[in-house]
């Protein structure tokens, strides 16, 4: 028999583990949490959880590397963490070195040190196989029976969280997917690089939420929101939208209605992500002093995802060319942003999108070089 003390640590220890498993939705974080977690209850020096991806018959994890976290992948079948995931079966390897199934290949590339090591797999509710549980060097000895029967009892737990949590990102994944392609297809008639357009507001207004110091999850709400800013601009006739020059006074009339139009394809929705993509498009060309459209709303009045949009917006329609202007170099566009701050903008706002900066232009960067590559 153990000690009752470390009987009664290990309970209190899977409390919290069922606790903190069940609340994430992610499946990234969770599998950080579930390879922290088994480290620490089973007092071991490292724990990797991988997951099977069926469609290509790998193992995959994400494991520390410096800062950065890398993606490793194992084919399923080779080495022992393959071989747990094909048979369903655990091992538990008491002197690595010493036995046969072990490889020292890992350990040689990566200058770590294998004592010991269990190996578990994880089963979805049909019993088959959804990854594999690995943990490394226990801290006394080498693991035994208890630990064997402890770490069974953790992987159902985190089986049930890993297959909810792909479910959860395969239904969310699905969902933005559609409204992604709405986005598209509701700017289909504008400029050529609609797309373009649409990926760098996501990306840029991802950025400046973060600096902002928005959470993350309102970070991704915003990322997923904003490519619909603009879907009022599907009720715009074409000899307006497509005009190749300057737009006359009247025709300018009508094209400032579009946030009105996209209010009403959006208003009344359910969603939280639409909710928030309404906000967006009634409000993306107000102006910080009210001098803005279709409201005049000023300062705070306007919802603070706007205010961010309004930035990114204006700042790529500068840096893109377009049929009646010509594209401003970045340094140029950043200048005028840092202009119209208080004006048309957010000082707040303004202040993240300063910040920010260097990360933007490195995306310009770096699409500008795939540019080329594919060219
Ligand atoms: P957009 O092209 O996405 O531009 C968004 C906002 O960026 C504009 O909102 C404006 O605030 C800013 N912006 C764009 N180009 C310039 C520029 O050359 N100089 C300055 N200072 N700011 C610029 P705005 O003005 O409310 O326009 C809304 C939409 O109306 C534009 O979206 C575009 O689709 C259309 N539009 C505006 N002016 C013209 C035009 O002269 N010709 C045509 N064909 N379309 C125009
Ligand atoms: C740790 O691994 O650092 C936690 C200590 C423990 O095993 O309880
Ligand atoms: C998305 O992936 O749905 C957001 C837009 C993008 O960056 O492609
Ligand atoms: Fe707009
Ligand atoms: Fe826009």
């Amino acid at each position: 028999m153990p000690p009752k003390s470390a009987l009664g640590r290990r309970e209190l220890l899977l409390a919290q583990f069922g606790r903190k498993v069940a609340i994430e939705t992610r499946l990234d974080s969770l599998l950080e949490i579930l390879a922290e977690e088994v480290r620490t209850i089973l007092s071991a020096d490292r724990c990797t959880v991988f997951v099977v991806d069926k469609r290509k018959g790998e193992l995959w994890s994400k494991v520390a590397h410096g800062l950065e976290r890398k993606e490793i992948r194992i084919p399923i079948g080779k080495g022992i963490a393959g071989y747990v995931a094909k048979s369903g079966e655990p091992i538990n390897i008491k002197d690595a070195y010493q036995d046969m199934r072990f490889s020292q290949e890992q350990d040689k590339a990566t200058g770590y040190k294998t004592n010991n090591m269990l190996v578990t797999p994880l089963k979805n509710r049909g019993g088959e196989p959804l990854g594999v549980f690995q943990v490394l060097n226990k801290k006394k000895g080498s693991f035994d029976e208890q630990d064997e029967g402890f770490l069974q009892l953790l992987s159902t737990i985190a089986a049930t969280a890993i297959e909810n949590a792909q479910l959860y990102e395969s239904l969310k994944n699905s969902h933005l997917e559609t409204i992604y392609r709405l986005a598209v297809m509701a700017e289909y008639r504008d400029q050529e690089d609609t797309a373009k357009h649409l990926r760098h507001i996501s990306k840029y207004s991802a950025v400046v939420a973060d600096r902002y110091g928005l959470p993350y999850d309102q970070v991704e709400d915003i990322r997923y929101a904003s490519p619909l800013h603009d879907i009022g601009k599907v009720a715009i006739p074409d000899a307006i939208l497509k005009k190749a020059g300057k737009l006359t006074p009247e025709e300018y009339e009508e094209m400032k209605k579009h946030p009105e139009y996209g209010a009403k394809v959006l208003e009344g929705a359910e969603s939280g992500l639409l909710k928030l993509a309404y906000r967006i498009s009634i409000a993306h060309h107000e102006k910080f002093d009210g001098t803005g459209y279709p409201k005049g709303l000023k300062g705070e009045n306007i919802p603070l995802e706007a205010r961010i949009i309004s930035v990114v917006d204006v700042f790529d329609a500068l840096t893109t060319k377009r049929v009646y202007k010509r594209a401003w170099d970045t340094e140029e566009a950043g200048a005028y942003i840092r202009e119209r701050s208080s004006k048309d903008f957010d000082p707040g706002v303004v202040d993240a999108f300063n910040k920010s900066f260097s990360v933007i232009c490195d995306l310009i960067r770096q699409e500008e070089l795939a540019e080329i590559a594919k060219s």
